[in-house]
């Protein structure tokens, strides 16, 4: 066995986010818009994916390279049918010191509220739900399929109810679209024990038509908390960690624990891409070593043609070992293009 490896920057291998359906029943417009999105847009056939047994012999590979984390994205990973079952495969792997998997999955929390209880019992950890604000009109222009928020706090509080924590919200900022949400959001989440997490509208793929100036930076967002919410820093609770934590202050000015936290997620203004620990497995099983990637490795052909173990950990290896992504750190730097290339990798397709 090889154990733990580093890429070219002498960064370790911790986190596999795993993507199983290039599907979604939302039309987010940052990132599946229904123009390109359309009903006869060529999602991937069947035959194309990974089966769950694909997946769980690779994540096996990856989990005695270092990977103590396991995210399961897509699209929308609660689309894919009997997902149950790859949960209860992933939940059985241990890491090579005997300890269990941080087993988690991201969601638009549409299906939850049914299927949480049953996800839980597959040996699902935690579930981190996206919801981009509060107010029905802001929140269904940005799903773009007129979905309510209604349902997405039933899921939320299902998740809760079925010991599916720590849960996390991300809420995706848009300036000029749901920038009046982020009060709300706070103000709803302080308490609840859920952790509402503030990202920076990214430029991934080529269909969203990202501008620079829809991006407010969680500089501002964090202004515009600090003027009504008395929010202290925390400390990184882990290496490789994408969001900065803030706390809430007690009246003594101590870290109020009850209260929760909120995270700040900047990879346009301030990138983390210095001690990025994680590899992404798309849908048909091609590795991207960066959410900017331009191709993947295929590690589809590998496993189908009956690869043992030992060469599927060495071919991982090797392609983590060459890694030197670092997209967000050179974004707006001239080498870019030949790093992203045009033909950047949608995040519906790779799971962000
Ligand atoms: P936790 O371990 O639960 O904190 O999860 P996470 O922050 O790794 O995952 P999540 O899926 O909740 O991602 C939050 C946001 O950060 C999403 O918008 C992701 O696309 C973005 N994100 C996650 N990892 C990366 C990364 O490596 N690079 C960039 N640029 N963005 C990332
Ligand atoms: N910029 C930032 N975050 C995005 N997400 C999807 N597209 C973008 C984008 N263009 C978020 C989703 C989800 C997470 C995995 O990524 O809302 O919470
Ligand atoms: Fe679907 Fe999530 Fe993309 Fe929205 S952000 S379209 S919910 S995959
Ligand atoms: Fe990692 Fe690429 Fe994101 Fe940087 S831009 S943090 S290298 S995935």
């Amino acid at each position: 066995m090889l154990g733990s490896i580093r890429d070219t920057l002498g960064r370790p291998l911790r986190d596999l986010r795993i993507s199983v359906t290039d599907r979604c029943n939302f039309r987010c417009s940052y990132c599946m818009p229904k123009e390109v999105f359309h009903k006869d847009y060529p999602y991937l056939p069947h035959s194309a994916l990974l089966s769950f047994e694909e997946i769980t012999t690779l994540a096996k590979q990856f989990v005695a390279l270092g990977v103590q984390k396991i995210r399961l994205t897509g699209g929308e990973p609660l689309l894919r049918k009997n997902i149950e079952t790859l949960i209860e495969q992933l939940a059985a792997i241990t890491t090579p010191e005997g300890h269990a998997l941080d087993l988690t999955l991201t969601t638009n929390g549409s299906l939850l509220a049914k299927k949480a209880r049953p996800l839980k019992d597959a040996g699902l950890q935690r579930v981190t739900v996206s919801l981009d604000g509060l107010d029905d009109r802001i929140f269904k222009a940005m799903n773009d399929v007129d979905f309510p928020v209604a349902d997405v706090l039933n899921g939320i509080e299902a998740a809760h109810s079925a010991g599916l924590g720590p849960i996390k919200v991300n809420m995706v900022v848009k300036r000029g679209t749901n920038e009046q949400e982020i009060l709300p959001m706070a103000r709803h989440f302080r308490g609840s024990g859920v952790a509402l997490r503030y990202i920076e509208y990214m430029d991934v793929g080529a269909t969203n038509g990202w501008r620079m100036d829809e991006v407010l930076p969680s500089h501002d967002v964090l202004q515009r908390l600090r003027e009504h919410l008395p929010l202290i820093p925390l400390p990184s609770s882990q290496p490789g960690e994408t969001a900065q934590r803030w706390g809430y202050a007690d009246a003594n000015g101590m870290h109020d624990r009850s209260a929760g936290e909120i995270g700040l997620i900047s990879s346009v203004t301030q990138a983390f891409c210095g001690d990025c620990n994680r590899a992404r497995l798309s849908t048909e099983g091609q590795l991207y070593l960066c959410l900017f990637a331009g191709r993947g490795h295929d590690l589809r052909s590998l496993v189908r043609s009956g690869a043992s173990p030992e060469q599927l950990q060495e071919a991982i290896a090797s392609i983590w070992g060459g890694r030197s992504d670092r997209y967000s750190a050179l974004r707006g730097s001239d080498s870019i293009d030949n790093i992203a290339g045009p033909k950047r990798v949608e995040m519906s397709y790779i799971g962000g």
